[in-house]
């Protein structure tokens, strides 16, 4: 794809690591400015760093996006930086507990997975969709998952909060349909990250052997894809969760 044009400002959140990290990588290499987000700070700034380095323009900056305003102080930060924020990248999620039945799980564990992989698309929605109204432009995609549209077992309150996120991304969409905003969603299924090196053996080989191409993904192939969404060029789709599963999910 061709790049993107001088002072397209793209905040990553989750940037410190795996995919948002990968993203950030690919989006600044386009021309993009990125500012890197995460609740680990050295991560973020260390991607920052290295961007630059490359000849890219990055900032680093810490942020929770279970905190509303911590996502809001990092927005302002950004746009100090930038002038504007064109479009948003939320890769920040975490696993929840793994390898138990629903039984098993506590309220508490299954709510505190929730806030980050779900409540944190209304978060963003609060503090970043006025700004993108104030411009009539805006792109906003986050990471679903594949266990989201087909429910994982043994991951209930992972599948469940990706879930969510896949109905609020619809209902986004269509609310802001008309204004120059468009919100997506990605659901992949296996990808190469740190993300994986946290299951068990026997999750990931279910998950693999449910792949056709018989692989997991790697996180270019993702970034690639989120190039694209957060683009000019993805005009014409809003409210979508696009497939990146190596044809596991044709729906
Ligand atoms: N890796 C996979 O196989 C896979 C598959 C499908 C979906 N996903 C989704 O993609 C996203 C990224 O996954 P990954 O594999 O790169 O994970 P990762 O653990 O490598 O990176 C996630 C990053 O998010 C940050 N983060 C976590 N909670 C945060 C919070 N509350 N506020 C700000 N930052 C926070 C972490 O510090 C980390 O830098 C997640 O939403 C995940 O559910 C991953």
């Amino acid at each position: 794809m061709t790049g993107f044009r001088d002072g397209y400002g793209i905040v990553v959140i989750g940037g410190g690591a795996g995919i948002g990290q990968a993203a950030a990588d690919h989006l600044a290499a386009r021309g993009a400015s990125i500012t890197v987000v995460d609740r680990d700070e050295s991560a973020a700034q260390r991607c920052a760093e290295r961007i630059r380095a490359a000849g890219g323009k990055a900032i680093g900056l810490v942020g929770d996006v279970t905190h509303a305003p911590s996502v809001r102080a990092a927005l302002d930060a950004s746009i100090a930086w930038n002038g504007r924020i064109h479009a948003l990248v939320n890769t920040a999620g975490v696993q929840g507990p793994l390898g138990r039945p629903s039984h098993e799980v506590s309220v508490e564990e299954f709510e505190s997975t929730l806030r980050v992989n779900l409540t944190a698309g209304l978060v963003i929605a609060r503090e970043l969709i006025p700004h993108l109204l104030h411009h009539g432009y805006g792109r906003i995609v986050h990471l679903a998952s594949i266990a989201g549209k087909e429910g994982n077992p043994n991951m209930v309150a992972y599948s469940a909060s990706k879930a969510g996120l896949i109905g609020m991304v619809k209902a986004q969409g269509k609310e802001y349909a008309g204004t120059g905003i468009t919100v997506n969603a990605i659901a992949p299924a296996v990808i190469r990250t740190r993300f994986l090196d946290g299951q068990p053996a026997e999750v990931v080989d279910y998950m693999v052997q449910k792949i056709p191409m018989g692989r997991v993904g790697t996180v270019e192939e993702v970034a690639a894809l989120i190039a694209f969404v957060v683009s000019e060029s993805c005009s014409f789709t809003t409210g979508f969760t696009f497939d990146l599963s190596g044809g596991r999910a044709t729906y």
